[in-house]
């Protein structure tokens, strides 16, 4: 791909995050209809389908052969029979952006012929932007963001999301914070998976791990991380999918292998608990 055309998509992404995030700010100070997706813990409200819908009309007005994956759906087709393939989360953190009306942010990636070659992740109530190009380094405002730090997992802060599943088990507690107790420096669940793996690559956290995630809650994330020095990984170690659900290990690379040891989770741990 021509530089050129890696500029244009990064430039259309921070358009885009940017302009998404300013009209979920300015709709949150106005009523908006809640609803149930599945579940009273799985909202959707008129904002998040709004947003999705601005910006993937403003992308397809620039690049009308491109895919879009988003959450919300309004673009309909196979996500592999395009080159060029967007994955949108209107509003990462969808409850914090109910309740708590802070700790959320818009998630747009760029993957061509399934390589992660943009992400971008904006929280609009703090107005941090952060953004990664492949091969050119990850940037929060225009700061370079670099993993140099050697960290030990016994002065680590990790984040997670735990969930409810079928059973209406929290099997994030079982599977990853009764097995991390004592050995990190502390767990924190942050609500908004896209901002949790951005502040892993800004060194705020040092690592994110989660059981299940959608394309769109990872998919800027993990570019992120990654163009940070960052090692994003399932949490089985195997390399993250662009375009489905998987679990999701971003962290300082210094004690990825020691945490991988710790949750020594297999396949079929994940298979009989729900996760991906
Ligand atoms: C959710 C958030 C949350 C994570 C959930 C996601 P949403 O996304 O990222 O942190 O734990 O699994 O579904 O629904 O608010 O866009
Ligand atoms: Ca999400
Ligand atoms: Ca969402």
């Amino acid at each position: 791909m021509q530089a050129s055309t890696l500029t244009a998509l990064k430039e259309l992404a921070l358009h885009c995050a940017r302009s998404a995030g300013e009209l979920s700010l300015a709709r949150m100070k106005q009523p908006f209809t809640v609803e149930y997706k599945t579940s009273a813990s799985d909202l959707v409200t008129a904002v998040d389908k709004e947003v999705e819908k601005h910006v993937v009309e403003t992308i397809l007005r620039h690049f009308p052969d491109h895919g879009i994956l988003g959450e919300e759906s309004t673009f309909a087709g196979d996500p592999r029979q395009f080159d060029t393939l967007w994955v949108i989360d209107p509003i990462d953190g969808t409850t914090n952006f109910v309740h708590q009306q802070i700790n959320f942010s818009v998630s747009i990636a760029v993957y061509h012929k399934g390589e992660g070659l943009v992400g971008v992740v904006y929280d609009p109530s703090r107005d941090e932007m952060f953004y990664a190009t492949k091969g050119e380094g990850a940037y929060l405002n225009d700061q370079p963001l670099r993993l140099e730090r050697q960290v030990k997992l016994e002065e680590a802060l990790l984040c997670t999301s735990v969930f409810w599943n079928k059973r209406a088990e929290q099997i994030g507690i079982d599977l990853i914070v009764k097995k991390l107790a004592g050995k990190v420096r502390g767990m924190r669940l942050l609500g908004s998976a896209a901002l949790e793996m951005a502040y892993v690559a800004a060194g705020r956290l040092d690592g994110y791990v989660s059981l299940s995630l959608n394309a769109w809650d990872f998919g800027a994330g993990r570019i992120i991380v990654e163009e940070a020095g960052g090692r994003v990984t399932t949490m089985t170690g195997s390399p993250l999918p662009f375009d489905r659900k998987s679990s999701v290990m971003a962290c300082n690379p210094a004690f990825y292998e020691e945490l991988q040891h710790y949750l020594n989770l297999t396949e079929n741990d994940m298979a009989d608990n729900g996760a991906t």
